[in-house]
């Protein structure tokens, strides 16, 4: 993995201020001191920021951002996948805490922490989702109504637990959701009588989608934003 990545995730320094401090002669690698953000490390490496001495905590906790025709799985043999987008070392041990569909973009989370991925994906947590929905149709008022009281969807018996609405143009809305059934925000959608043209998540819980990141770009999760996923 390269240096930079290391320190961000080995102290509370985002990417940029990691790559600061390598350029400014704070960080050693191996009793040298290293100004290349880039260059090559490995977990064993002997690395310090200002004389203390770094290790990478025991979990690992990224957010991506989900390019439109990636799958969220850690492996295919056919089709490029969330994991194939990180470095070969860093992906390793790292799980999908909620996937999403191959034309869906926008954040994933991945780890090494099957407890902290349960409070996110657990349907009895329910932790928030936040989409933006782009529909082929105009959205009205109750059918917005509908949505946030609940809909039965197809061959189902159980209807959905409300969802949270915010219109931004007739055929534009931000939906809250806090399940994860199969295609779930496709569904609410089709039962009343619309069509998802695109989807985005932008939010889990407390954790927004970094606008820094562009398609297929990841990074470490701050102190806090792991404190408090839910
Ligand atoms: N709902 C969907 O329909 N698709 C997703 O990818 C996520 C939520």
């Amino acid at each position: 993995m390269r240096l930079d990545y290391f320190i961000a995730n080995a102290t509370a320094l985002s990417r940029r201020d990691a790559k600061k401090a390598i350029s400014a002669g704070k960080v050693e690698l191996d009793g040298q001191a290293c100004r290349k953000a880039g260059t090559p490390v490995s977990p064993d490496s002997l690395i310090t920021l200002e004389g203390h001495r770094l290790s990478l905590p025991a979990e690992r906790y990224l957010m991506l951002h989900k390019p439109d025709g990636v799958i969220s799985a850690t492996t295919d043999s056919q089709q490029p996948t969330a994991l194939d987008l990180l470095p070969t070392d860093v992906r390793k041990g790292l799980h999908i805490a909620g996937r999403l569909d191959a034309d869906t973009t926008g954040l994933l989370l991945l780890t090494t922490d099957g407890q902290w991925s349960h409070r996110i994906t657990s349907p009895r947590v329910s932790c928030p989702k936040t989409y933006r929905v782009t529909l082929s149709e105009t959205i009205d008022a109750g059918a917005i109504a509908r949505l946030e009281q609940g809909v039965l969807l197809r061959d189902e018996s159980r209807p959905t637990r409300p969802a949270s609405i915010c219109k931004l143009d007739d055929r534009l809305i931000d939906m809250t959701i806090s399940e994860g059934r199969y295609h779930q925000v496709k569904r609410m959608l089709a039962a009343v009588g619309n069509h998802v043209e695109s989807l985005h998540r932008w939010q889990i819980g407390h954790i927004v989608l970094d606008p820094a990141l562009a398609p297929g770009q990841y990074r470490a999760l701050t102190p806090e934003e792991i404190a408090c996923p839910g």
